[in-house]
C-alpha cells in the first residue's frame, strides 16, 4: 500500500514537471537571491521564461532595482497556449519588456508603469529575438520549463552566460548536467530540496498524494520538494568544508565496497569518514554541500563494467564517487 501511494506520487510529480505550468514564489526567489547579492551590482539580468504581468522574478527584480544597483532588467515570456494562471483568458501574444530604473522621475514597479511590448514571435527561449535579449544580459535568473531543461542550460553555457535557475533534482543524474558539475562549470545553489517551500499551479491543478496548500493570498501551492537552483555564480557554501566526524578504519563494516568499483558506499554525507583516502560512493545530496577544494568530484553512477554502482547484487540510489583531496 505504502509503495502504490509512493509511486502514484512520483508519477504525480512526474506529471507536474511535465506541465511546466507552475510558478515560483516570491519568498523562495528572496531567500536564495539574497546570498548573491554582490554578484548583481551594474548587470544586465534576464528572465526569459517569465510573463512580467505575473512572474516574481520580475517582481523581485524591480522591487530591488536600485538596491541591488542593477543597470537593465529584461523579461519575456512564452506565449503559452493554455490559460493564464492569472489573468484567466487566453494570452494574445508573446511579450517582453525592459527597465531601465526609475522613469520619468519615479520608481516603476509594475510592469503596466514600465511598459510592455509585444514579440514578434513566441517568445520560445530559443528564438532568434529572444536570444538578442540574452545577448545583452550578463545574469539569467529563472525557473525555466523543465522539459526543456537540457536544451535551457545548454544555450546558456553556449552564450557563457552567468546564470540562477530552478531546476529539479532529478536534473543532476542527467550527464549533461552531471558534467557541468564535474568540471566546476555550475554547482547547485543555496536552497534545495524542502529548503524551497513551494510553487503556485492553476486552481484546476489536481494533485493527490502530494502536499498542497492554499496561502494566505489564495494562491494553491504545491512543495513537491525535490527542487533546486543550479548556478554559475559564486556562493559562500563553496568554500565550505563538509565537517566530517566519522572514521572509517575500525568501522569497516559500516562502509561496504561496491562490486564493480573500488570504492566503499556511504550512505549519508554526514557519514563521509574522515580518514578513508580512496574513492568514496555518496548520495547525490552531497553536491549540496560539496566544497571542491574539499573533495573530487570522480565519476557518477557507474561501476567499471559501465552498469549501475552495487554491492551483493543491489543497487543503492544513484551514487557519485568522491575522493578527498585532503588526504
Ligand atoms: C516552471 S514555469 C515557471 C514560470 C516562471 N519562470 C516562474 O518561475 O514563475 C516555466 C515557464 O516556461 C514557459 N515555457 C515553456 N516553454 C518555453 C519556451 N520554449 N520558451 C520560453 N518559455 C517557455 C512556460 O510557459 C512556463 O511559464
Amino acid at each position: 500500500m505504502i509503495a502504490e501511494k509512493t509511486l502514484n506520487q512520483t508519477l504525480h510529480t512526474a506529471k507536474f514537471f511535465k506541465r511546466d505550468e507552475f510558478y515560483t514564489q516570491l519568498s523562495d526567489i528572496e531567500s536564495e537571491l539574497k546570498h548573491y547579492k554582490e554578484h548583481f551590482k551594474g548587470k544586465v539580468v534576464f528572465c526569459n521564461c517569465d510573463d512580467p504581468r505575473s512572474s516574481n522574478f520580475f517582481n523581485y527584480f524591480a522591487y530591488n532595482f536600485e538596491n541591488l544597483g542593477l543597470k537593465k532588467l529584461l523579461v519575456s515570456c512564452y506565449k503559452n497556449q493554455e490559460k493564464n494562471l492569472f489573468i484567466q483568458e487566453e494570452p494574445e501574444s508573446a511579450v517582453f519588456l525592459e527597465y531601465t530604473g526609475d522613469k520619468d522621475g519615479k520608481k516603476a514597479r509594475n510592469a503596466e508603469e514600465i511598459g510592455i511590448k509585444m514579440l514578434q514571435g513566441d517568445g520560445d527561449f530559443r528564438s532568434q529575438e529572444v536570444i538578442e535579449f540574452l545577448k545583452q544580459a550578463d545574469i539569467i535568473v529563472t525557473n525555466p520549463p523543465f522539459s526543456l531543461f537540457r536544451e535551457y542550460v545548454e544555450q546558456l553555457l553556449k552564450y557563457e552566460k552567468k546564470f540562477l535557475i530552478i531546476g529539479n533534482i532529478n536534473a543532476i543524474t542527467y550527464k549533461e548536467i552531471f558534467k557541468l558539475i564535474k568540471e566546476n562549470k555550475a554547482w547547485l545553489g543555496i536552497n534545495m530540496g524542502r529548503g524551497i517551500s513551494g510553487f503556485i499551479v492553476p486552481d484546476n491543478y489536481e494533485l493527490y498524494g502530494t502536499e498542497v496548500r492554499i496561502d494566505s493570498l489564495g494562491d494553491k501551492i504545491i512543495s513537491p520538494n525535490n527542487c533546486l537552483w543550479l548556478t554559475n555564480l559564486d556562493t559562500f557554501k563553496r568554500s565550505e568544508d563538509i565537517i566530517l566526524s566519522k572514521t572509517y578504519y575500525g568501522n569497516e563494516s559500516q562502509y561496504p565496497k561496491f562490486d564493480n568499483y573500488d570504492a566503499i558506499n556511504v550512505d549519508k554525507t554526514k557519514d563521509i569518514p574522515i580518514d578513508y583516502e580512496g574513492v568514496m560512493g555518496v548520495p547525490i545530496t552531497f553536491l549540496h554541500k560539496f566544497n571542491p577544494e574539499q573533495f573530487e568530484l570522480v565519476k557518477f553512477r557507474k561501476g567499471n563494467d559501465d552498469k549501475d554502482l552495487s554491492i551483493n547484487g543491489k543497487c543503492p540510489y544513484f551514487r557519485i564517487l568522491i575522493k578527498n583531496r585532503k588526504l
